[in-house]
C-alpha cells in the first residue's frame, strides 16, 4: 500500500476521495449530529434527538446536498445540566458504517481517541467503515482532554504534550498494518507488539484522510506532520488568517499540505432580525448553562486541555450555547453567505458546523445559503 502520509498530497487523496477533496473552494460539513442536542447546549423542546432514524435523514439530506462530510463527536459522558447534554451518543466508527451504507458521495468521519482503542484492533475498524464506503470514511485522531471520561475506561492521561507522542506512535503502527508490512514486531516506546498482521488493507490500498483538532503547539504540529486536516478553534476570528497560515506553513516545512476547516453554527432565518431573536431564544434564555459550565470546567481544569486560555472563558461561554465554542453565523441567508466568504479570506478550506433542529433547519440553508456560495464561484453546484 502506498503511504502518503509523508507527502500526503491532495490530487492523490482527490483520486481516492472525489468529494473530500473535490476542488471547491469551500467545503462543507455536518457537525455532531451522533450526539443528543448535537452540539448545542439549550434547553428548547425542538433540540436535536440523535435517533438512529434522524440520523440517517439527515445523511441522506445532507449527501443529497453535495455537502462533503458528516463529522461526529467521540463522546463516553453527557455534561449534565438539566438535558445532560450530548448524554446519548452513537459510537463513532458504528455510526459511519451505517451512515456510509445509506449514502453515496458524502465522507462520513469516525473519532478514535487513541489512548482509549489499541492500535490494531482500530486499524481494523477503520479498514471496515471504509470498505464500507468505497473511500469515503474519514478519521479524526483525538490525542485526550477530558479526564472525566478517560476514568470510566480506568485510563490516566499522558502529559500534554506526550498525548501527541503517543497519538504520533499509535498512527505509525496503524499505516504500518495497512502497508501489509506484517507480520512485524514493534518496540516503541509506549507499543511493544510482536507478529503484528492485518488484512485487508484499507479500500483501494490507499490510508483513508485523516484529521485531528489540537490546538497547542503540540496538537498543531502533530496535524502539520501527519493529518490531512486540521481543525482549528477559531476565538478570535481577527487572529483566524495568521492560524491558517501558520498551520499551513508549519505542513509546508514537513513537505505537506492539508485542509485547514473550523467548526461553527448556524441559525439562518429570512430576516437578520427572525435569526438573532431564535438565537436569544435558544442560547441565552433556554441555554442549559449548567451543562455549559461542567464543559468549560472539563476544558479549562487541571486535567484537561491547556487550549483554551482564561482571556476566551467569557467568549467561550456565550458560545457554547450555540455551537461549542465555534464560529456564531447567525442572519439571514446573504449575511451567512458573507460570513462564509469571509472565512475563505482568512484561508479556511471548510467550514463545519450543526443546528438546533438540523432536519428542519438544514433544508433552508440547502435552498437559500449553497445557491449564494454557488454564485460567490465558492462551490460548484451539487451533482
Ligand atoms: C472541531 C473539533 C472537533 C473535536 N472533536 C472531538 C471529539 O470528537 N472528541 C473529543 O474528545 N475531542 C474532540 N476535540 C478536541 C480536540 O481533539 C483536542 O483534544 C482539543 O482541541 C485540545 O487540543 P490540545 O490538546 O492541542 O490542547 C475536537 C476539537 C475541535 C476543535
Amino acid at each position: 500500500m502506498a503511504d502518503k502520509a509523508s507527502v500526503a498530497s491532495q490530487p492523490e487523496m482527490r483520486r481516492r476521495n472525489p468529494t473530500l477533496f473535490n476542488r471547491n473552494r469551500l467545503k462543507l460539513g455536518v457537525f455532531a449530529s451522533n450526539c443528543s442536542s448535537g452540539q448545542a447546549a439549550t434547553k428548547v423542546p425542538e433540540r436535536w434527538v440523535a435517533s438512529w432514524d434522524n440520523n440517517v435523514k439527515l445523511a441522506k439530506m445532507a449527501d443529497a446536498a453535495g455537502i462533503e462530510c458528516l463529522v461526529p463527536v467521540g463522546r463516553w459522558k453527557g455534561y449534565g445540566g438539566e438535558t445532560d447534554f450530548e448524554g446519548d451518543t452513537f459510537e463513532t466508527i458504528t455510526w459511519a458504517c451505517g451512515l456510509l451504507a445509506h449514502t453515496t458521495n458524502i465522507t462520513v468521519f469516525g473519532t478514535v481517541h487513541c489512548p482509549l482503542i489499541h492500535p490494531v484492533l482500530a486499524a481494523k475498524q477503520i479498514v471496515t467503515a471504509d470498505h464500507a464506503g468505497h473511500g469515503r470514511f474519514g478519521l479524526n485522531i483525538v490525542c485526550g482532554w477530558n479526564q472525566d471520561e478517560f476514568n470510566m475506561f480506568g485510563a490516566a492521561q499522558q502529559a500534554h504534550d506526550r498525548r501527541y507522542d503517543y497519538g504520533a506512535e499509535w498512527w505509525e503502527i496503524i499505516k504500518r498494518i495497512w502497508s501489509g508490512a506484517g507480520p512485524f514486531d514493534h518496540d516503541g516506546e509506549f507499543f511493544k507488539l510482536r507478529g503484528v498482521v492485518g488484512s485487508p488493507a484499507p479500500w483501494g490500498g490507499e490510508r483513508p484522510a485523516m484529521m485531528n483538532a489540537g490546538s497547542s503547539p503540540a496538537g498543531r504540529n502533530f496535524a502539520a506532520k501527519y493529518s490531512d486536516l486540521h481543525f482549528d478553534q477559531t476565538f478570535f476570528l481577527e487572529k483566524a488568517a495568521a492560524q491558517v497560515n501558520e498551520t499551513r506553513t508549519a505542513a509546508r516545512r514537513y513537505g505537506r499540505e492539508l485542509q485547514v476547516f473550523t467548526n461553527g453554527y448556524v441559525v439562518c432565518r429570512p430576516t437578520q432580525k427572525e435569526a438573532e431573536d431564535y438565537f436569544h431564544h435558544f442560547g441565552v434564555e433556554n441555554a442549559d448553562w449548567g451543562a455549559i459550565d461542567r464543559l468549560l470546567e472539563l476544558s479549562l481544569g487541571a486535567t484537561g486541555s491547556r487550549a483554551i486560555s482564561p482571556e476566551v472563558v467569557k467568549m467561550a461561554k456565550e458560545r457554547f450555547a450555540g455551537g461549542y465554542g465555534g464560529v456564531p453565523f447567525v442572519g439571514d441567508p446573504d449575511h451567512i453567505a458573507a460570513q462564509f466568504k469571509q472565512m475563505t479570506e482568512y484561508g479556511f478550506d471548510g467550514l463545519t458546523f450543526g443546528f438546533v433542529s438540523y432536519l428542519e433547519e438544514l433544508p433552508y440553508f440547502v435552498q437559500e445559503v449553497i445557491p449564494r456560495l454557488e454564485r460567490m464561484g465558492l462551490r460548484e453546484p451539487a451533482k
